[in-house]
């Protein structure tokens, strides 16, 4: 039978961040609640050079080589920043890699952007599985300075190849969809900070959790116990436990304390990193794969995806003889170890700082920004992207 799945998974995040007990204490908090009650460590900061288009190309750099880039024919970016109303983002994303004629569009639906572009890269490859798809969630996550969900910010891209026999992890067919109209987190076009109802956000999300898994049982013959790992969408890792926890009395004592040692190694990239919107999920996967010694081929692992407003689905995914070889831990962990440090003061002034909106020319600063991909200027309206660093140009 034909398999369909993600063949190769790439990860992106700016050069700067921001650790969190330096925001505590500026902000007069304890830091135990952020590092522990909210579960993050350190949250990337973008700079004007990263958006969502250069976060979504770094990301799937990282990920291509010479001989899996052909025959990419569906190209979807998840995004809710992006930079246009009108033109999608996953144009300017295939010219800088140097794709062409996909099925290239933008996908918007909260934190669910990427899982959507991911259930349509299913369905084309499952009808043209000669062909593969490029999917990308990409974004900045801002809820605004000195806001409860200031230390849930963050960004970064995670980019996934979805082919037919991937060499990664196999998707398997049965999955639940639990949707409505919930105004729980949103962004008016005016806004360039969301406006969340955090404490409902956190209740919804933990409620279509129980909905979805509770259909999942019900329309497959499967229980807690075929599964040997759950990953969650990371808005702040504390969150994903939170909806954890309300499952695990089904699971025997051994496999409670399985579950929970896996799910605090989907969380290592999340903490450093915070949230990244549409990404978050697969940046849990991610690390979870990186990370876990602990996973073989032919485990089952149960992927949750919600996006507020609201839309949540539980599926699943089985990996495959030798994933490992697909995976690039000590990359990542390069890309991590290498980011610069900001001081508030910095942090602030990034924050503030934004790009022209009259079509003024405006040159950006690329000096503190080594990716290969970066946004270097702003010409009558215009974005200018360009690509830096020769080793990456197909
Ligand atoms: N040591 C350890 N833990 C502490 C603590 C301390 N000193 N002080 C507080 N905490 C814990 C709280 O007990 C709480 O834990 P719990 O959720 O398990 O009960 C946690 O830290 C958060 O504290 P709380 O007072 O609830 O935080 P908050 O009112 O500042 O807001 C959010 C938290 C998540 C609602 C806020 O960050 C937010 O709005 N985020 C954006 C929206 C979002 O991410 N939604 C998720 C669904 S998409």
């Amino acid at each position: 039978m034909m398999q369909i799945g993600i063949d190769k998974m790439g990860l992106f995040t700016p050069n700067t961040y921001l650790d969190l007990v330096m925001l505590a204490n500026a902000r007069g908090v304890d830091p135990d609640k952020f590092t522990i009650g909210i579960g993050q460590d350190q949250m990337a900061i973008a700079p004007l050079s990263q958006d969502s288009v250069t976060m979504g190309v770094n990301a799937a750099l990282d990920l291509l080589d010479g001989e899996n880039r052909d025959n990419i024919s569906l190209l979807v970016l998840g995004t809710e920043s992006g930079i246009d109303q009108s033109k999608a983002g996953a144009l300017y994303i295939q010219r800088l890699l140097g794709l062409q004629n996909a099925r290239a569009f933008e996908i918007k639906e909260a934190c669910y952007g990427a899982t959507a572009g991911l259930m349509t890269a299913y369905d084309y490859v499952t009808a043209h599985p000669d062909q593969k798809a490029l999917v990308i969630g990409s974004d900045i996550a801002r809820y605004g300075l000195e806001t409860p969900g200031e230390v849930t910010q963050g960004a970064g891209a995670v980019a996934m190849l979805v082919s037919a026999q991937p060499r990664l992890m196999v998707l398997e067919p049965q999955t639940t969809v639990h949707s409505a109209d919930v105004q729980d987190f949103w962004r008016p076009n005016y806004s360039k900070e969301a406006f969340a109802r955090g404490k409902y956000s956190t209740e919804q999300y933990i409620d279509f959790f129980q909905k979805t898994w509770a259909d999942y049982r019900n329309t497959t013959d499967r229980t807690i116990a075929d599964f040997k790992a759950l990953c969650f969408h990371l808005p702040y890792t504390k969150m994903g436990l939170k909806a954890l926890r309300t499952i695990l009395p089904e699971a025997t004592e051994a496999q409670q304390a399985d579950l929970l040692a896996r799910y605090q190694e989907s969380t290592l990239y999340s903490r450093q990193i915070g949230n990244i919107y549409t990404g978050s999920l697969y940046l849990g996967l991610m690390s979870l794969l990186e990370q876990s010694q602990q996973l073989q081929a032919g485990d089952r692992i149960g992927l949750f995806s919600y996006g507020s407003g609201a839309i949540s689905e539980f599926f699943t995914a089985i990996l495959q003889p030798n994933f490992e070889t697909q995976l690039a831990a000590q990359k990542h962990a390069d890309l991590l170890a290498k980011r610069q440090q900001l001081t508030m003061a910095e942090y602030e002034t990034q924050f503030q700082t934004e790009l022209p909106e009259d079509g003024s020319a405006f040159e950006i600063d690329l000096t503190v920004d080594p990716s290969p991909v970066v946004l270097t200027r702003m010409k009558e309206h215009e974005r200018i992207y360009e690509v830096l660093t020769q080793a990456v140009k197909p």
